[in-house]
Parts: structure tokens; sequence; C-alpha cells
């Protein structure tokens, strides 16, 4: 019974989150559904094959600036709608028609309340900018996140 509820508030935290971020227009799977365990959830992919992670992924160069951009304007967003992903990484990507769907959403965090989420935000954006490190992409992680959370604790996100 504990568990069984325990799963349902699970479910229900990721459910919430990804339909706040599918209306805000992040790129992540359209929720369709939801039991207390498990969520329906839009196919990124075609009829033969699902969709590669981008760690499985080899970009052109300019494919990778657009995709990275892509990435960053969703970290933004997810921000922008207090939430931090939490678990962001090359593996946590999908990428189709060079196009990123964010995924595995269910250990987001609340930015307003989470004692961790710039910590989180920066480990994030270290994943992410390591994956692209491969394509000459140089960057500040610790900088970057640093820069979104004063924006974002400035409400100019
Ligand atoms: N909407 C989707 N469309 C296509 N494939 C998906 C979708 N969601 C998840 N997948 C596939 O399922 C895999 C696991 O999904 P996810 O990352 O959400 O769960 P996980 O908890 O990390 O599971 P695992 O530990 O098995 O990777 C992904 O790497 C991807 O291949
Ligand atoms: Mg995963």
């Amino acid at each position: 019974m504990g568990r069984a509820v325990q799963f349902g508030a699970w479910v229900s935290a990721e459910w919430e989150t990804m339909r706040t971020l599918y209306e805000a227009h992040a790129d992540v799977p359209a929720p369709i559904s939801r039991t207390d365990n498990c969520i329906l959830m839009t196919h990124v992919g075609d009829e033969e094959e699902s969709a590669p992670v981008l760690a499985n992924v080899s970009l052109e160069r300019d494919e990778a600036e657009a995709t990275l951009r892509r990435i960053m304007k969703n970290v933004e967003l997810f921000l922008a709608n207090d939430l931090v992903h939490a678990d962001l990484s090359a593996f946590n990507i999908l990428c189709w028609d060079g196009v990123p769907t964010i995924i595995d959403l269910p250990q987001a965090v609340d930015a307003r309340t989470n004692p961790n989420a710039l910590m989180l935000l920066e480990r994030d954006l270290r994943n992410v900018y390591k994956y692209f490190s491969r394509y000459g992409v140089a960057a500040d992680p610790a900088r970057i996140a640093n820069d979104l959370w004063r924006m974002y604790k400035r409400g100019r996100l």
C-alpha cells in the first residue's frame, strides 16, 4: 500500500513536470495519459526504430551547434518554469531529424524550493557540454549555470 502510494506520487510529479514543459513548448515528449505507475507519451522515432540518444549520435559541426543552442533554450525554458532536469546528459536527450527531445523527467526538481537546484543545474550543464566538447565547443558550464541562475532569480528568463 505504502509503496503503491509512493509510486503514484512519483508518476504524478513526472506527469505534472511533463505537462508543464510540454505546454511551455519545451522539446519533451507529449504526455498522453497516466496510470498510478506509468505515463503514456508520444514515441520519438518512426515505425521501425526509436530515436537514438544523443550519446550515440555523430553530428556535423553545424548540426552540433544548432542542437546545443536548442538544448540550451530548453534548459532556460525549464528554469523559466521553475524546473531543473537534474539528470540531464547526452543519455537523456533523444535526437531525431536533427531535433533534440529531452526525456527522463521523474527526478526534475523545483528551483524555487530545492536547495540543490543551482548545483544540479550546473551538473546538467557540465554533462551537456562534456558531450559537445568533441565538436570543439569550449565553455564554462559553472559560469553559464550561474548566469542563468542570476537571470532566473531576477525574473528575467
Ligand atoms: N518518448 C520516447 N520515444 C522513444 N524512445 C524513448 C522515449 N522515452 C524513452 N525512450 C527510450 O527508453 C530509454 C530509457 O528511457 P529513460 O531515459 O526515460 O528511462 P531510464 O530510467 O533512464 O531507463 P534506463 O535506465 O533503462 O535508461 C531511452 O534511452 C530511450 O532509448
Ligand atoms: Mg535515462
